[in-house]
């Protein structure tokens, strides 16, 4: 649309096979005060056709009457090209049934030639275009908020998928605290009638002393009476409502320190490297020094038997996550990693690959850090590898 300061300055299309007719409404159009206008004329349906497809019009007036083709079919074509300038059909004589078959095929409005003078031409392009723009302001603010409503959608969508995972882990996290409650208690009523046990063995074996067969089963009932008995005290251990030690500000390069150093049996035997690089800088967090070992050493000695036979590298690294001010310390082995449907699974008390493991080292891993308000996370490629972060808030200066 051309608007020329506060002249306003219309290009209008003519569809008119009379040289007469449009002549006409020429000078009708020239007669207007204040308004100006740019008529073009296309003399044929075809001629329309093609000027339509400029799409540059403020409103297209058509003749009702094109020979071999009707002003409707004009007015349909504009509406299927995608443009967007009102059509005044401009008819011979004027009926009721014209005027319902032009707006139906799209028309903004019809005017009959006879009637046409110039004020009325004038008013019924002005309405014509007005509304057009009227109606354009509306698809705009429809579409904006169809945008808004979308983008609105979306973040819904984020933000319950974001609540789902947090009550997940919520669910996980009181899973876990309620089994742990039960292991618990279960390990404290198996502590007495154990010891009970053993106790009798005990005396048994030294009433049967001379019957080698029979003191051969008692000694195997005992073996095992005792090895249900380390296990319980190992759960009542674990288990038992932690003493309530105060936290104390540590340095995470120093923790890491002394865990290397109490685990370096481990490395030299089973031909590990641990690397780590040389922290310039010192990274602190709120803390129990003896928990926060025990999860660095679980987690350290899991990535050392996955690396078996052959050994391998476990790499330590310390990060800042400074939106969340918390500290990752990450341990990645090159070790045989975890398989997918495994992964769920790992933390969960009892969960073992090992012929010989308990399955409690993570699920201990676990407590240890919800008690620091922390978090873990794992990524874990089968044949290449597992990397656990363990994340803990940062001890701030102000704390
Ligand atoms: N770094 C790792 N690479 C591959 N698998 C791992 C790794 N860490 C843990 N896992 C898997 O998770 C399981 C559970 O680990 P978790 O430490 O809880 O128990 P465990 O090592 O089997 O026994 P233990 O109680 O002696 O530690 C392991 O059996 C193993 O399948
Ligand atoms: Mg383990």
């Amino acid at each position: 649309m051309n608007h020329t300061g506060n002249n306003r300055h219309w290009k209008i299309l003519l569809v008119e096979d009379d040289e007469d007719d449009y002549v006409l409404t020429r000078t009708l159009l020239s007669e207007v005060r204040g308004n100006r206008y740019d008529l073009h004329w296309a003399t044929s349906y075809d001629a329309a056709v093609h000027k339509i497809s400029e799409n540059s019009w403020d409103v297209i007036l058509v003749d009702y009457d094109l020979g071999s083709h009707t002003g409707l079919e004009v007015v349909k074509n504009v509406s299927a090209s995608g443009c967007h300038a009102p059509v005044i059909l401009l008819t011979g004589r004027g009926s009721y049934e014209t005027d319902v078959e032009a707006m139906k095929a799209g028309a903004a409005d019809y005017l009959t030639k006879a009637e046409a003078n110039s004020l009325l031409l004038e008013r019924t392009i002005r309405y014509a275009i007005e509304k057009r723009q009227n109606d354009e302001e509306l698809r705009k603010s429809r579409d904006e908020l169809r945008k808004s409503r979308d983008e609105l959608e979306v973040r819904v969508r984020e933000r319950t998928q974001e609540l789902e995972k947090a009550n997940r882990e919520l669910i996980k996290a009181e899973k876990h605290m309620a089994m742990s409650r039960m292991i618990a208690s279960i390990a404290h009523e198996l502590n007495n009638p154990i010891q009970t046990i053993e106790n009798c063995l005990y005396l048994l074996s030294n009433d049967i002393a001379g019957n080698d067969s029979g003191q051969e089963v008692l000694d195997m009932a005992l073996s095992e009476a005792r090895r249900i008995a380390t296990l319980v005290n190992q759960l009542r251990e674990i288990y038992r409502p932690m003493k309530v030690s105060p936290m104390q500000p540590l340095d995470i390069c120093e923790v890491l320190s002394e865990v290397k150093t109490l685990i370096a049996p481990h490395l030299q035997h089973q031909n590990v490297v641990w690397k780590q690089r040389l922290e310039t800088e010192s990274y602190k967090v709120n803390g129990i020094l003896d928990q926060l070992k025990q999860i660095f050493i679980n987690i350290s000695l899991n990535g050392i038997e996955a690396m078996q036979p052959h050994g391998g590298e476990l790499t330590v690294e310390i990060c800042r996550d400074a939106l969340n001010q918390k500290i990752g310390i990450s341990f990645k082995d090159t070790g045989q990693g975890i398989n997918e449907e495994d992964l769920p699974k790992i933390f969960e008390p009892f969960f073992t690959t090992k012929d010989k493991g308990t399955g409690l080292g993570l699920a201990i891993c676990y407590d240890i850090v919800q008690r620091h308000d922390g978090n873990i996370t794992v990524e874990s490629s089968p044949k290449q590898g597992t990397k656990f972060t363990v994340w803990l808030p940062e001890k701030t200066s102000s704390q």
